[in-house]
């Protein structure tokens, strides 16, 4: 037996300000769809904007439903849109942003494991996805998905 230590790299800005200009609009993509969330019962809007190999800025939101397992995070329903509307066209990156009706996350929002698995599939068609994660204390960058979700499961 062996221990090994799986180690993350991770970009930490302090404010969006210091963040490269492609960046910084993919992140206003983000906070901007938060305005499309339907969070009647969390009051929890999460935003998710996605770059495409082909220019476009894809954006989605978390969409919630009186039963509760209908409802969708705000990552996978701006990744279906696309896989949907783009078939093919990698995601170059995706910028996370989620807030309450006092304002912005403090700290970044991280994609929930489903949402990691859902983004990993296209990730490992397509190529490396980048992740900004928001928050208005820090923001995030990860080079891929994978590093989100290590030891996953890839294909059967
Ligand atoms: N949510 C997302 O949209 N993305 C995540 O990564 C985590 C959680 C949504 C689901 C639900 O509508 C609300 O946030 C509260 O959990």
């Amino acid at each position: 037996m062996k221990e090994i230590n799986l180690t993350i790299p991770v970009k930490e800005y302090s404010s969006e300000a210091e963040l490269p200009a492609a960046d910084r609009e993919l992140v206003e993509a983000a906070k901007r769809a938060t305005d499309g969330s339907y969070a009647p019962y969390s009051h929890f809007r999460v935003g998710a904007a996605l770059r495409l190999a082909n220019g476009k800025i894809v954006a989605g939101a978390n969409q919630e439903n009186a039963a509760f397992s209908a409802g969708t995070c705000g990552e996978r329903s701006a990744l279906y849109y696309a896989a949907a509307n783009y078939p093919g066209v990698r995601i170059e990156k995706i910028a996370i942003a989620a807030r309450t009706d006092s304002g912005f996350q403090k700290e970044p929002i991280s994609p929930c494991g489903v949402c990691r698995q859902a983004l990993m599939e296209y990730e490992t068609r397509d190529g490396d996805m980048e992740a900004i994660l928001y928050g208005e204390d820090r923001i995030l960058s990860l080079k891929n998905i994978k590093s989100l979700l290590p030891l996953c499961f890839t294909e059967f």
